[in-house]
């Protein structure tokens, strides 16, 4: 598949098939992830395959209300075949390595960058197989730290579950280019 087509026509799955995912597409997919660009190839991302349905089962139970309702992706988490949960190393991405706990930017830890970037290279790289995921970021992260075992100075900054789509969901909008891009000036109209 094209990258652009994978970019275009990826879509969050929230219902998944039984059928399993064998363990070298599960490996293809972290490949994927692993060669995401991160701050000074600091590489601060990792990854627990979550394959147990009981450790699943409580993952789904760590899932946020969003807006007064269950979280959409609650089902997905607790049925679909794995669940992958992104964690990161706290103070190494935005960080030079000679002064540690002294952030380079004004935007402090760039490790939820960094994990986006590879989790994204993993959605796009399970679609291009015929995968489904959905990046969820609303849960409690330290309800899922404890249930994973994740030590201190980590952090869980998304999950997703993989499978194969049970559902074809119609694609959501976007914002037209000429809303979100500024020539110049921000806020100024203009063109390519
Ligand atoms: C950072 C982030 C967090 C998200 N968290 C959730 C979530 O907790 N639950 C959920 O069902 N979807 C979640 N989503 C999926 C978005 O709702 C979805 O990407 C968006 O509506 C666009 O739909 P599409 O992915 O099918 O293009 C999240 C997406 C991102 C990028």
């Amino acid at each position: 598949m094209e990258i652009l087509e994978a970019i275009k026509t990826r879509r969050s799955i929230r219902k998944y098939k039984l059928t399993a995912v064998d363990d070298r597409t599960i490996e293809t997919v972290l490949e994927a992830a692993r060669w995401a660009p991160s701050w000074a190839n600091s590489q601060c991302w990792r990854f627990v395959v979550v394959r147990d349905a009981d450790k699943k089962g409580k993952l789904a139970e760590a899932l946020s209300i969003v807006s007064s309702r269950p979280n959409r992706a609650t089902e997905a988490i607790r049925k679909a075949p794995v669940v992958i949960v992104a964690c990161a190393e706290l103070g190494k991405s935005g960080y030079f390595a000679q002064e540690p706990g002294k952030p380079v930017t004004d935007k402090g830890d760039w490790c939820m960058f960094d994990t986006a970037l590879a989790m994204q290279n993993l959605t796009l790289a399970a679609h291009s197989l015929g995968l489904g995921t959905v990046h969820v970021g609303a849960f409690d992260a330290k309800q899922v730290a404890a249930i994973l075992g994740v030590p201190d100075g980590f952090c869980v900054v998304s999950m997703t579950p993989l499978g194969y789509p049970d559902e074809e969901p119609p694609t959501r909008p976007r914002r037209e280019l000429a809303e979100t891009v500024f020539y110049d000036k921000f806020g100024s109209i203009g063109s390519a």
